[in-house]
């Protein structure tokens, strides 16, 4: 009997009323019966803490989301003799650490490319809100107002502008396709580049990042989060992007150092700031990035549309099935395996870094 554990977020009402809200621990991915079939047992649990504690010591597989998730440390793999295999419902495994799990020759996996175009669109959306303003708008209208000039003063047309993407992986590349028809200028920085020929279908030109952040007036983060990565938009970094540019980040909030950003809003260095990573998450009430000023964030939700969840549950799914069975999980899915991280994404910074 194997027993697998999911941390998952709690899906309320929703959870009976939108069956394929398939994400939430009430549906637990789909799981129950694929599972029950088998005589396997499933704990789907809301509680990243205590809860995922008194479960550790007999989990033998667990899954976790990123929107909501269970930070597995290396003391808590410590406490879990029998977990062979993490997964991540969604993009994005930062929240294990990556180095223990392959120090204890455990397995991580997530669901790639489940949810990039879900997260890609956000990306869009969140970049026209800052250059158009639209928070402040859609709050005029709810507060009863009619104050053009206050709106109209911070709102700008995207075309003719420079986009610059960090980290042009599966979902930097579908940023710059859907940027396509607004006529902006993209550039790019990444540690792996792209082929002339591919740069040249995207429309986008490879710069390192102390030439592209200046000349950017918006930036959009798409790299994982990595030794590398970790607050690598800290103050210095602030500093060097275009005054009155935007930055948009969907990837990890640990990329961006949380008070270095605060600052530069409020001293009108950065003039908005949008994405839906946080960390922690949940965010706690008084998360400073709730108050700051010119921001259109979202809680943690691009990546886990319906559409999005339903792939990321297919995916656990077949990755669940596999492991049963004892067969491989399809290598592109891989991120730490027999010992060693081998997703090329990560890989790259624990080896080498930036
Ligand atoms: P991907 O692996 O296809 O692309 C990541 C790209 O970042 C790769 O091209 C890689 O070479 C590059 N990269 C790695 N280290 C870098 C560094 N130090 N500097 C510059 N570039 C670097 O991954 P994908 O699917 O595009 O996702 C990217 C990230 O987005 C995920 O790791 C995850 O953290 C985040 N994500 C967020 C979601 C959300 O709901 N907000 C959902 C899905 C992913």
């Amino acid at each position: 009997m194997v027993k697998v554990v999911a941390v998952l977020y709690p899906g309320g009402p929703a959870a009976k009323e939108v069956p394929e809200l398939l994400g939430c621990a009430e549906n637990a991915l789909g799981l129950g019966p694929l599972l029950k079939a088998g005589g396997h047992e499933l704990v789907a649990i809301t509680d990243a803490g205590a809860e995922l504690d008194k479960q550790l010591p007999t989990a033998n597989v667990l899954i976790a989301t990123p929107f909501w998730p269970a930070y597995v440390t290396k003391e808590r793999m410590e406490r879990a003799p029998h977990l062979k295999l993490l997964l991540t419902a969604g993009v994005g495994s930062d929240h294990f650490d990556l180095q223990a799990a392959a120090d204890r020759g455990i397995t991580v996996a997530e669901i790639t490319g489940s949810n990039v175009v879900s997260v890609a669109e956000h990306v869009v959306l969140q970049i026209l809100a800052l250059v158009r303003n639209f928070i402040p708008s859609y709050q005029e209208v709810i507060a009863g107002g009619w104050d053009i000039g206050k709106i109209a003063a911070r709102s700008h047309d995207l075309e003719d502008k420079t986009v610059g993407i960090f980290g042009l992986g599966r979902i930097g590349q579908r940023v710059a396709a859907r940027l396509k028809p607004f006529d902006v200028r993209v550039l790019y920085y990444d540690n792996r580049r792209l082929s002339a020929v591919e740069e040249q279908v995207l429309g986008v030109r490879y710069m390192h990042y102390d030439a592209m952040l200046p000349q950017c007036d918006v930036v959009s983060i798409n790299a994982p989060l990595t030794p590398a990565t970790e607050r690598f938009f800290d103050k210095r970094r602030l500093a060097q992007m275009k005054k009155g540019s935007y930055l948009v980040n969907t990837a990890r909030g640990k990329i961006v150092d949380t008070d270095a950003l605060v600052a530069a809003l409020k001293s009108g260095h950065l003039a908005g700031y949008a994405g839906d990573v946080w960390y922690p998450q949940p965010a706690p009430r008084d998360h400073p990035w709730r108050t700051m000023p010119h921001h259109a964030m979202t809680p943690h939700v691009s990546g886990t549309s319906l559409e999005a969840q339903k792939r990321y549950a297919e995916g656990i799914r077949e990755c669940v099935t596999r492991f049963l069975e004892g067969r491989p999980l399809d290598r592109e899915y891989l991120i730490v395996e027999g010992g060693k991280i081998v997703s090329p994404s990560y890989a790259y910074a624990y080896g080498k870094g930036t």
